[in-house]
C-alpha cells in the first residue's frame, strides 16, 4: 500500500517497539505509579518546564475531551475553529461524552486569531447563551498549517484577558515545533498554554498521548476526569514506555521532521503542475490540493487518500515518519502524468 491517507497508516517507530518490549519485564504497579510514568514526567518537565505534568492516555479525543472538561464550568463553551478535529472528527464525542458546547469559527486555514475569537465573545453575561470558558486552537492545525509562537501567544493572552482559559489540540504538535524549529515549550508553555494534548501517535508510537497541564489547579480535576472518561490506562507503563522514549533525545524532532519533509517535497513536486491547485501552504505534514475533475479517482486507484472537502473535491495527502522518498517521488510523477494527460 502506498499511504497518502494519513499519518495513523503508518508503522510504529522501532523505538517505540523497543520501548514496549524494554518495559514487559515482571510486575509493575498499574494505573501509573511505574516508573516508566515516573521518568516520563522527568522528560515532560524538560520539555514543558518544571510546572507541567503529564497525564497519559490511549488516544487524541480522549486527551482533548479530559483536558477541556477539566478547564470548563457547566455553563461555558469552547471558541474553537469550524474545522477543528473536536468539531467535526470526533463523531460528537465532546458533546455526548464531555456535555460541551463548541463555539465554532469559520477560518480560511485552520487558524484562530484575536479577532476571530471575538466573533464568539458575544452575548457574555446573557443567561441564554453558552458563555466561552475556553478557547482551544489545534497545533499544527487539521488544514496543514503552523501558527507562529507570536500567533498563539497573542490568543493566549487574548483569551486571558477575557477570563478564559487557553488549550492547544496539539495532535500533531511535533510536527509544528518541527517546522518551526523551536521547542516544544515554545508552543506551549512560552505562549500561555493551559492544557496541551500532546500526540504521539501519529508522529510514530503504537498508541500513546499526553495530557499536559501547565496549571497548578488543573491537575486534580484532570486526575479524576481522566478516570471518568475512561482513559485511565490500568497498564499505564506501556503507554508511558513510548512517550519517554519519544522525548528521548531527539526522537520526536526527527520523526515529525521527516515527514515534514516529505510532505513539503510532495508539495514543491506539484505545486505549479497545470491543473493542480495546493489550497494551503504545506507548512507540517500535509498537503492539501484540488484536482483536475476525476483526477483524484483515477490516482486513488494506486495511492490511498482521502477527499478532505466533498463539495470542493480538495483532497488531503499526509505524509509519515515513515513516508519514503520514492514514493513520494512515485506519487507526484503519477500526479504529474495524469493532470498533463487530462490537460
Ligand atoms: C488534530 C487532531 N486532534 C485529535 C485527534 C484525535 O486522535 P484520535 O484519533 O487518537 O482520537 C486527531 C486525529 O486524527 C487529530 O488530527
Amino acid at each position: 500500500m502506498r499511504n497518502f491517507a494519513s499519518d495513523n497508516y503508518a508503522t510504529a517507530l522501532p523505538e517505540a517497539l523497543e520501548a514496549i518490549a524494554a518495559a514487559n519485564h515482571g510486575p509493575a504497579v498499574s494505573y501509573g505509579a511505574d516508573d516508566w510514568t515516573a521518568r516520563l514526567q522527568e522528560r515532560v518537565r524538560e520539555h514543558f518546564g518544571a510546572a507541567a505534568v503529564a497525564f497519559p492516555v490511549f488516544n487524541g479525543t480522549g486527551a482533548n475531551i479530559v483536558g477541556l472538561r477539566s478547564m470548563l464550568k457547566p455553563w461555558q463553551g469552547v471558541i474553537c475553529a469550524a474545522t477543528a478535529h473536536l468539531n467535526v472528527d470526533e463523531g460528537g464525542a465532546p458533546e455526548v461524552l464531555g456535555g460541551i458546547k463548541l463555539l465554532t469559527v469559520p477560518t480560511p486555514d485552520g487558524k484562530l486569531t484575536p479577532e476571530l475569537v471575538d466573533r464568539r465573545m458575544v452575548r457574555i453575561g446573557d443567561e441564554h447563551a453558552s458563555q466561552p470558558g475556553v478557547v482551544s486552537i489545534t497545533q499544527s492545525t487539521e488544514l496543514g498549517t503552523v501558527y507562529t509562537p507570536a500567533e498563539m501567544a497573542a490568543i493566549g493572552e487574548h483569551a486571558h484577558a477575557h477570563g478564559m482559559l487557553f488549550h492547544v489540540d496539539g495532535s500533531r504538535l511535533a510536527n509544528a515545533a518541527a517546522s518551526l524549529d523551536v521547542p516544544l515549550r515554545a508552543i506551549a508553555t512560552d505562549v500561555g498554554a493551559d492544557v496541551v494534548s500532546f500526540g504521539g501517535t501519529k508522529v510514530g508510537l503504537v498508541a500513546g498521548e499526553a495530557v499536559i497541564v501547565l496549571r497548578d489547579d488543573l491537575t486534580d480535576p484532570v486526575r479524576y476526569l481522566r478516570k471518568q472518561t475512561v482513559q485511565l490506562a490500568s497498564k499505564m507503563r506501556f503507554i508511558s514506555a513510548q512517550l519517554e522514549a519519544l522525548l528521548t533525545g531527539d526522537l520526536w524532532r526527527r520523526a515529525a521532521g521527516h515527514a515534514n519533509a516529505m510532505a513539503r517535497r510532495l508539495g514543491e513536486a506539484v505545486e505549479g503542475l497545470d491543473g493542480i491547485r495546493l489550497t494551503q501552504a504545506v507548512q507540517a505534514n500535509g498537503v492539501f490540493a484540488i484536482l483536475p475533475e476525476g483526477a483524484a479517482e483515477r490516482l486513488q486507484e494506486d495511492f490511498h487518500f482521502y477527499f478532505w472537502e466533498e463539495h470542493t473535491r480538495e483532497v488531503r495527502w499526509m505524509c509519515a515518519w515513515d513516508t519514503r522518498e520514492e514514493d513520494v517521488d512515485a506519487f507526484a510523477a503519477a500526479i504529474s502524468q495524469l493532470v498533463g494527460s487530462l490537460a
